[in-house]
This record gives structure tokens, C-alpha cells and sequence, in this order.
């Protein structure tokens, strides 16, 4: 019988708002990331588009595609991660009708998603609402959209003029209103966001939004230290996994050049006897060599 998964229900998601519990969000792209992410706690999993910029070698999430996004959000499923495990959708996958944008929905869910993630408002508010009527949680996001970032006029804070903060709120409950079951507020000015959680019933998570919000989400890359070039100013590096990974693979080839790997404890055994009758007939190689005895 396969493992049984104890994931996290959207109830308790809910009610982490209304404890006062910070909601603790992560993005993961793979499943060894999922099952470190799950033994720490982590509440939420996001399969974020960021997976374009930091896995996939893009220069932005805009080519991130529904195959790349469904695979990855597959291999964080198998983990079974006490996390809720989100799928976001890719640029593409839900600005040209309802329609699409559920059909989209629900290959991420058969790819292993318990909820979706969608970027934007107006327009996408209908699309929330489709998914949601299609029985998949959404989660919405709001600020710093980096899909539509060229409209935004570029990869800015928002919601820094009066107008734009009351836009952002009134997009928020828009959202709220079709369903979300929470909003991601990215690079909006800690006030606005603020204002935006008290306002709303559902959960807000922050990526550079302040500390009131409902709960916070780091790129892995960004917190383990993994992107080591300039990062936006939100980002705080727990972790210097790139700093460990180099160390380690110039261990590595040192130790091979050097003939220090593999060392006896790293190889199979054969018992004398049969190397003395499978080496019978063969020229000796020569004895020097360290593992002739092993
Ligand atoms: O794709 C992503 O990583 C995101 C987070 C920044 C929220 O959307």
C-alpha cells in the first residue's frame, strides 16, 4: 500500500489568520527540495514560475511552459509533503479565457497540485472565479506581478501613490470576493500591505511586503543562498548552498585527480578465489597499485 500523505487541510490555512499563526512559504521545483521543505515545517509549497530564472536558465518566468511547469509540479507531489503544494500558472496558461485557464488548472491538480496560483486581477478575476467553480483552491497575486512586469514598468515596487495603493486594495477584495483562498503581495510597501491583510478575511502572503502580513514566501534559491548575484532587497539569505556546493565539488575533484576517491571503503569486494581463477590467464597488473589487496 503506498504512504499515506498528512497534508496540511485549506481550513487550517485559514484559521492560521485567524490565530495569528505566520503561514511560512517556500518556493520548490524538485523533490528532494519538497521532502527538506516538509521535515522543516514549511506550511505551503509554491511550484512558482521563478523555476524559469533559477532551474530552467531563462531569463524570466515568461517561457516557462504548462509541460515544464506540470513536471515540476509532479516531482514536488511525489515528495507527499505535509505542505499544501501550489502550482503556479505560467504566463500563457490562463489570460485567454476561462476556459483555458481551468483546463490548465486542472493539469497542474493531475500533476499533483492540491491549489493553484494565478497572477493578476481585473481581467483574471473571472478566472479565478472559473477555477474556483471548478472545484480548485486558487491562490491569488498582487503587486509585483513579474509575468505582466514589462506593463508594470519593470520589476518595481507597487502601490507606492495613493491611487495605486487604493487600486491594489480594491483588486485584492476583488479577489477575496471570487474565491482566493489567500494573496500573494509582492513588493508592495509595508503600510499598503498591512492595510490590504486587515481588510480581507483570507490569508496574505509577503515577498517584500512588510511584516504584517498573514504569512512570508522566499524564492529557495534566494534564501539558501543558492543565486548568489544581487538580489531584490527583500531577499534574506539563510544559507550559503552555493558557497557549500563549490567547496564540495572542488573537494571531489581534487580527491579524483588526486587518487585519494575511491578509497577501499568505497569499493566491492571479490572473494580471492575467484579473482585468482577469473584472473588465471590474464597478464598481472602491475602491484603498485593501492587496491590489489583490497
Ligand atoms: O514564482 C514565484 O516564485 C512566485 C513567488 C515570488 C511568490 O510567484
Amino acid at each position: 500500500m503506498s504512504e499515506q500523505r498528512e497534508a496540511l487541510a485549506l481550513p487550517e490555512v485559514a484559521a492560521m489568520k485567524r490565530a495569528g499563526t505566520k503561514i511560512v512559504m517556500v518556493t520548490a521545483y524538485d523533490h528532494p527540495s519538497a521532502r527538506l521543505a516538509s521535515e522543516a515545517g514549511i506550511d505551503l509549497i509554491l511550484v512558482g514560475d521563478s523555476a524559469g530564472n533559477n532551474v530552467l536558465g531563462y531569463d524570466t518566468t515568461v517561457p516557462v511552459s504548462m509541460g515544464e511547469a506540470t513536471m515540476l509540479t509532479s516531482a514536488v507531489a511525489r515528495a507527499k509533503p505535509r505542505a499544501l503544494v501550489i502550482g503556479d500558472m505560467p504566463f500563457g496558461s490562463f489570460q485567454a479565457s476561462d476556459t483555458e485557464a481551468v483546463a490548465n488548472a486542472v493539469s497542474l491538480v493531475k500533476a499533483g497540485a492540491d491549489a493553484v496560483k494565478l497572477e493578476g486581477a481585473g481581467p483574471m478575476v473571472s478566472r479565478v472565479r472559473a477555477i474556483v467553480d471548478a472545484g480548485i483552491p486558487v491562490m491569488g497575486h498582487l503587486g509585483l506581478t513579474p509575468q505582466t512586469a514589462t506593463m508594470l514598468g519593470g520589476m518595481k515596487a507597487q502601490g507606492r501613490t495613493a491611487i495605486a495603493a487604493r487600486q491594489l486594495l480594491h483588486d485584492a477584495r476583488q479577489l477575496e470576493a471570487a474565491g482566493c483562498f489567500s494573496l500573494v503581495l509582492e513588493a508592495v510597501p509595508a503600510q499598503v500591505a498591512a492595510r490590504v491583510t486587515r481588510s480581507l478575511t483570507i490569508p496574505t502572503i509577503g515577498i517584500g511586503a512588510g511584516p504584517s502580513c498573514d504569512g512570508q514566501v522566499l524564492v529557495w534559491h534566494d534564501l539558501l543562498g543558492i543565486n548568489e548575484g544581487v538580489t531584490p532587497r527583500f531577499v534574506k539569505r539563510y544559507a550559503d548552498v552555493a558557497g557549500e556546493t563549490r567547496r564540495g565539488l572542488t573537494a571531489f575533484a581534487a580527491e579524483v585527480r588526486s587518487g585519494a576517491y575511491p578509497a577501499e571503503e568505497h569499493a566491492y569486494k571479490i572473494a580471492a578465489d575467484e579473482l585468482r581463477a577469473f584472473e588465471a590467464d590474464l597478464p598481472a597488473i602491475p602491484d603498485a597499485e593501492v587496491w590489489r589487496d583490497w
